[in-house]
């Protein structure tokens, strides 16, 4: 039988790549042989060295860079977007420094996936075949459980969540499929930079997840492993789903 998680042959792109869980995902793709293209807002050229990648300067709120890259890249057989944007601000008391922040949060963390869909699922759509995979966060269903999580990004995830059934939907009659994966906490810049207390015995695993926890399963739903999986956004959170 054929061992459909492997990538050899599978053209990927990763956005957010220069991140902690885009470059373990990067990682774990080019551990199970795939042709890398990777972008992040500095083009990840370490990186791309160390996995014989392709690196790229990418701002996914930029819809004609967006699409340039895409068509410099050629067909691609899966798109996986980590990219996002977390900064707590004051919703309450806030002011404009506050509406800011909620403008950039669903630019980045909204828009820009849009922007990532819109260039690449036509090709894919045309051609029968492509897998799309979307970062979220618990932080869509639950508000960041035992984290007062920034509420410009609990809707952004929750609206990117709506969206991968959304893109789903419009997409399954030609074969091509888009799931989420939706982060616990894991051990990332993004996680230290919301800046509040919490101990790991809060956690069902007495521990945060790693980046390479999320890149494995996105793996997955990147690979035709996947093809009857769609509208998806699988919970990867060291069982914190109802907390
Ligand atoms: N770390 C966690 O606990 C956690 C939990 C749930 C969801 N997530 C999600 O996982 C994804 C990766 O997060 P991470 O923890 O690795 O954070 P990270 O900050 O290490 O990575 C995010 C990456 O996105 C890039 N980025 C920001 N704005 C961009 C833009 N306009 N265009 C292109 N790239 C841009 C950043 O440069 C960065 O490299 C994010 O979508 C985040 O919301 C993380």
């Amino acid at each position: 039988m054929k061992n459909l998680f492997d990538l050899r042959g599978e053209r990927i792109l990763i956005t957010g790549a220069g991140g902690a869980i885009g470059g373990a995902t990067a990682r774990v793709c080019a551990a199970l042989g795939a042709e890398l293209f990777i972008a992040d807002l500095k083009a990840p050229t370490e990186l791309a060295g160390e996995l014989k990648a392709r690196a790229a300067a990418l701002d996914n709120t930029k819809r004609k860079d967006v699409n340039a890259l895409v068509e410099d890249i050629g067909p691609i057989d899966a798109l996986i977007d980590t990219s996002g944007y977390y900064v707590k601000g004051d919703w309450l008391d806030g002011g404009d420094e506050w509406e800011q922040l909620f403008e950039r949060t669903m630019a980045i963390n909204v828009k820009g996936p849009i922007n990532l869909v819109r260039a690449v699922l036509p090709a894919m759509m045309k051609r029968g075949s492509g897998r799309i995979v979307l970062t979220s966060s618990m932080a869509a269903r639950n508000a960041g459980s035992t984290l007062a999580v920034e509420p410009a990004y609990a809707a952004s995830k929750g609206g990117l969540s709506a969206l991968v059934r959304y893109f789903a939907r419009q997409a399954a009659a030609s074969g091509v499929v888009v799931n989420g994966v939706a982060p616990g906490p894991i051990l990332t810049p993004l996680l230290v930079s919301a800046n509040q207390p919490f101990t790991v015995d809060q956690y069902p695993m007495k521990r945060l997840g790693q980046p390479d926890e999320i890149g494995w399963p996105a793996a997955f739903l990147a690979s035709r492993g996947a093809s009857f999986t769609t509208g998806a956004v699988l919970d990867v959170n060291g069982g914190m789903c109802f907390s």
